[in-house]
């Protein structure tokens, strides 16, 4: 049966949008579509090709491994073709499951065989890498390309700090090929744009395109300038060294070679083993400082590697397990003017709702009217969301290839006329301060948006944990006249069984769980209840910081600034905004009748929270670590709400010092500051989670 004229047409037309997608994505590096875009249309290709055999041409873009050298780099023939990996793109344990299974059968496993054993390791995202060590010296370095043939890029590659120029240890094979991937980590591309943006230069889209840029960047000074790290997976052609026999085995070697080989990997066994390790990366996902995609497993042993071989053009022994994409597609419906807790205004996208991130989300934050000016967001765009994790989502960029007509001439949004120079919910006047991004309600607890944020936190489950008191409630509350501040919640006059019951979606059970969960609340600690205030610039941190030190709310309302200022991180602008929220007439009258009811906040000993187990610490790093790059140490540490700090005093709790630590391991020995290794500083950050 012939395929029908439709099917014929759609394959045609996939083809052709593929194709602009590798060209942007691979020669230019300038993607117009995110991945997961990307993907579904190459997968529905390859869907129509399979069931309409007769569509499959030699030139489909399903037909090769993807990417085409540009003409200015030298080819590069893969003695061993660089392959992919077929993808499981159910993000659920099934992905696993079924690779199992698929396994099993293939190796002629029946029910009583004994459990295959895996090795799992991450699955990067960036750009494949082979690495050519002759004699132990790195002669080559060659990107992917079609899969045959890819590009000499030896010159950018070895302005990888963490790649080494020559192996270490002894038995060095004759010929290595070592294969994997390079990458921007999350810290470095951060601080790459901020620096582009102080410069007025362009920054990057996403730390992905920045490796893909600067290891196709015919420039090697202009590759050095952008920081990349490198995993390896696996190896190429070898010559002259006796293969180890398991997959975990190479990784192992490698690793004694000096080749950097990522820790979060382990050998596991059958599908059990392959779904936890699943679930455990899942969960580790945002607190990696670089982007993964998924999880790999492959057959560990090599032996039964080659009895599964490979389909046309996958290995058999080997997936990659997809998690939820962290970035979609879609439309801003429109954008609207949100007010905080403390007055700032901040720009909100409605969006057409869209899957990203494991959640529907349906707005986004665009931040800033500076942000949206940069981004040049206007209603109607196609954007990019991104949701990473707890991460609010956001409007990461625009799709300009996408923008309708009309779009186009749409004036630049404006803040200040989009909410007609008044504050939406009060209709109060507004302001931007000079050298600040955001403009500001100026009406500040009379303005009910602010009212409505400042409740709402002050409930909030890290404040004081008023279960119950939601968005909807509140909203009544405030409208209602019945709570004007915080104190209200705990005046029985006002909040009752009886009021609440006659709210709206409210019975008679929920209001009473609502007084039982505000008298419960009563019991909170200092630090707690200073969070819950809602003092600008003081986040939990912070709160827990003034509570040590001042050990009663009393001591903290009478600190001036400059008592204020010896507290742990407190500098001169967070001391300002603690003082002047103190001098504020109103704000002591709520503290005050927070105390009459008996909301007092008991100082607690210090207590170790598992998520913050670092939280008040202070760490400096110096010299060199075994494994970790400055940034990425940095980044653990902060992660577990421990500071860093680029210089050593007495607050300084820890020094973490690598080889050649200089002058700041010295001070800190002066000082009698602990001294920790990275394995030291691995154990704090690993006992805590
Ligand atoms: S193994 C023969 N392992 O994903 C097996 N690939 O389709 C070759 N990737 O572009 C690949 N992390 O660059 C392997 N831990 C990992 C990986 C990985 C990322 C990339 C690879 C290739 C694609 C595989």
């Amino acid at each position: 049966m012939g395929a029908s004229r439709e099917a014929a047409e759609r394959a045609g037309a996939l083809r052709d949008e593929i194709e602009r997608h590798d060209f942007a994505y691979y020669v230019l590096d300038a993607p117009i579509v995110p991945d997961a875009e990307y993907d579904r249309l190459f997968r529905e290709l390859q869907a129509l090709e399979a069931e309409h055999p007769e569509l499959s041409i030699p030139d489909s873009p399903t037909q090769r491994v993807g990417g085409r050298p540009l003409p200015e780099f030298a080819p590069v023939r893969h003695a061993v073709p660089m392959l992919s990996i077929k993808t499981e793109t159910d993000t659920g344990p099934s992905g696993a499951i079924n690779f199992d299974a698929r396994v099993r059968r293939a190796l002629g496993l029946g029910e009583d065989a004994p459990a295959v054993e895996y090795a799992a390791e991450l699955k990067f995202d960036g750009l494949a890498i082979s690495l050519r060590y002759e004699a132990g010296i790195l002669a080559r370095a060659a990107t992917r390309g079609d899969g045959e043939t890819g590009e000499d890029v030896t010159q950018n590659v070895r302005t990888i700090h963490r790649i080494p120029l020559r192996l270490r240890g002894a038995a060095i094979p004759e010929l290595l090929e070592v294969r994997g991937e390079v990458f921007m980590s999350r810290p470095d591309f951060e601080h790459y744009n901020a620096r582009q943006r102080e410069r007025n230069k362009p920054a990057l889209v996403n730390p992905r395109n920045g490796a893909a840029g600067s290891i196709r960047q015919l420039d090697p000074k202009i590759a050095a300038e952008r920081p990349l790290s490198f995993y390896a997976y696996g190896l190429g052609e070898v010559s002259g060294w006796p293969l180890p026999d398991s997959h975990g085995g190479v990784l192992d070697a490698l690793e004694k070679f000096g080749i950097p080989v990522c820790e979060h990997r382990t050998v596991t066994l059958g599908a059990d083993g392959l779904v936890a390790f699943h679930a455990r990366i899942l969960a580790l996902r945002d607190a990696l400082p670089f982007d993964i995609d998924g999880v790999v497993y492959k057959v560990n042993s090599r032996v039964l590697q080659e009895r599964l071989g490979f389909s046309t053009r996958e290995p058999r022994w080997a997936v990659a397990h997809k998690y939820p994409a962290q970035e979609e597609l879609t439309e801003v419906l429109g954008i609207e003017v949100q007010v905080g807790r403390t007055g700032k205004l901040t720009p909100v996208a409605r969006l057409r709702p869209v899957f990203v991130g494991g959640v529907t989300v349906t707005n986004a934050t665009l931040h800033n009217e500076d942000e949206i000016r940069r981004k040049d967001v206007r209603v109607g765009d196609t954007v990019i969301v991104r949701r990473a994790g707890d991460v609010i989502p956001e409007v990461f960029a625009v799709i300009k290839e996408r923008r309708p007509k009309y779009v186009g001439q749409q004036e630049q949004w404006s803040l200040a006329k989009a909410v007609a120079d008044r504050c939406p919910a009060c209709q109060s006047a507004i302001e931007r301060a000079e050298g600040e991004a955001d403009w500001r309600c100026t009406a500040g607890l009379y303005c009910p948006a602010q009212r409505k944020q400042a409740i709402l936190h002050f409930a909030s489950r890290r404040a004081l944990d008023i279960e119950g008191l939601g968005e909807k409630l509140v909203d009544q509350l405030v409208e209602q006249d019945l709570v004007r501040s915080v104190a209200d919640l705990y005046d029985a006059d006002r909040i009752n069984v009886e009021a609440l019951a006659d709210l709206e979606r409210m019975g008679e059970k929920s209001a009473q769980n609502i007084v039982e969960a505000i008298g419960k609340s009563k019991d909170t600690t200092l630090a707690r209840l200073i969070y819950a205030l809602g003092i600008r610039n003081v986040g939990e941190a912070t709160a827990r910081d003034l509570a040590r030190h001042f050990g009663d709310l009393a001591a903290l309302m009478t600190a001036d600034v400059e008592e204020l200022q010896r507290v742990r991180d407190v500098g001169p602008v967070v001391a300002e905004s603690i003082a002047r929220f103190f001098a504020e007439g109103h704000n002591s009258e709520v503290i005050a009748r927070l105390e009459q009811a008996g909301v007092r906040g008991r100082a607690e000993p210090r207590q170790a929270d598992a998520r913050a187990v670092l939280q008040g610490l202070t760490f400096v790093l110096t010299g060199i670590l075994p494994t970790l790059s400055r940034e990425e140490a940095a980044a653990l540490i902060e992660r577990k709400g421990g500071k860093v700090s680029g210089s050593v005093s007495k607050k300084t709790d820890y020094v973490v010092a690598g080889e050649d630590a200089g002058s700041k391991l010295e001070k800190a020995r002066a000082l009698g500051v602990a001294i920790l290794s990275e394995d030291g500083l691995r154990q704090l950050l690993g006992n805590s989670s």
